[in-house]
């Protein structure tokens, strides 16, 4: 396949508007995924309140909207007004390791019943009318389940799978399993996508010929400029890292969430010297304006 795509990963409870827009504007992010809405068959959102989810996402952004759900029924419903709305693409969270998600038989819970998995897609994919975008993990406890997996999907034909390289029992510690991708990814007849642990630029570097691109959370926050990176793209002209974190942080601190900047900037920290220093004395702050003044000070 030709340049790869890149991907922005949804994290829920760190990454929405702000962070999206300022991304956009860095560039280098081909999409970028949303943190996942939950698709249940006895609630399925009017469009206008579906709309009012993404409002303040600026139109710079090419967002694919992600669905969590074990109801076909509930999935195509959410998918297809999502559609309507103007979203091409529409992404099916198969992923998610959350005890209370797994316990409910969404998200990675998916993955340990396969019977289920192709009754589930089998009902949906012929009547979506978004195209099919699925994040699965390699494997529920183990990375043998991953060439298992690939075979139901190969029964489909779909926009892309990308895979988070560890299983669900690892949540997100330890390593992924990079190698056990590369051995068995190359049999998806369905275009992939690798996901984990990706933090620089020369990671990017899968050799599959049914390799799409990378899908990159974590290290997108520490580094925004990764996208542009792996493009080979020059970063003269866009906001530079000061600017682009400071401007979340305002952001934040003018809603008084002081938790979710302590979050970002766990991953901000690995952008400046001393990040574990940085981070310490940010978690000790408990006024917004002072941390914002802290933030200010580090550049
Ligand atoms: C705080 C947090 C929230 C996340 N929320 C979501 C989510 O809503 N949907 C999803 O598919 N994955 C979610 N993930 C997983 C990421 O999309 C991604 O697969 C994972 O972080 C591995 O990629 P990375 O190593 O590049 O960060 C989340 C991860 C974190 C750390």
């Amino acid at each position: 396949m030709a340049e790869k795509v890149i991907q922005l990963a949804p994290m829920l409870g760190l990454i929405d508007a702000p962070f999206m827009n300022a991304i956009a504007e860095v560039g280098g992010f081909d999409e970028i995924f949303a943190p996942y809405m939950l698709a249940d068959e006895r609630s399925i959102p009017k469009p206008q309140v579906l709309a009012r989810r993404f409002s303040g996402i600026s139109k710079s952004v090419n967002l694919v909207p992600q669905l969590l759900s074990n109801n076909a029924d509930a999935f195509v419903a959410m998918a297809n007004i999502l559609n309507d709305l103007g979203y091409p693409k529409v992404n099916w969270n198969m992923g998610c390791p959350i005890k209370f998600v797994v316990s409910k038989n969404r998200g990675a819970a998916l993955l340990r019943d396969l019977e289920n998995l192709e009754r589930l897609l089998d009902s949906a994919i012929g009547r979506l009318k978004p195209e099919l975008s699925v994040k699965i993990r390699i494997g529920f406890s183990s990375p043998d389940e991953f060439p298992a997996i690939i075979e139901i999907f190969n029964k489909f034909k779909i926009n892309e799978l990308i895979i988070h390289a560890r299983t669900a029992e690892q949540q997100y510690g330890g390593e992924p399993y990079r190698q056990a991708f590369i051995e068995s990814a190359g049999n998806s007849l369905n275009p992939i996508v690798y996901n984990g642990d990706i933090t620089r630029a020369d990671e990017a570097d899968i050799s599959l010929p049914n390799l799409k691109g990378y899908m990159i959370g974590r290290g997108a926050i520490a580094n925004p400029y990764i996208g542009l990176q792996i493009k080979g793209l020059p970063a003269d002209n866009v906001p530079t890292f000061k600017q682009f974190a400071t401007e979340i942080t305002h952001w934040y601190c003018a809603r008084n969430s002081l938790n979710r900047l302590k979050e970002l900037w766990k991953y901000f920290a690995k952008a400046l010297d001393k990040p574990d220093e940085i981070f310490a004395k940010l978690q000790k702050i408990n006024d917004s304006e002072k941390f914002c003044e802290t933030v200010e000070s580090l550049f």
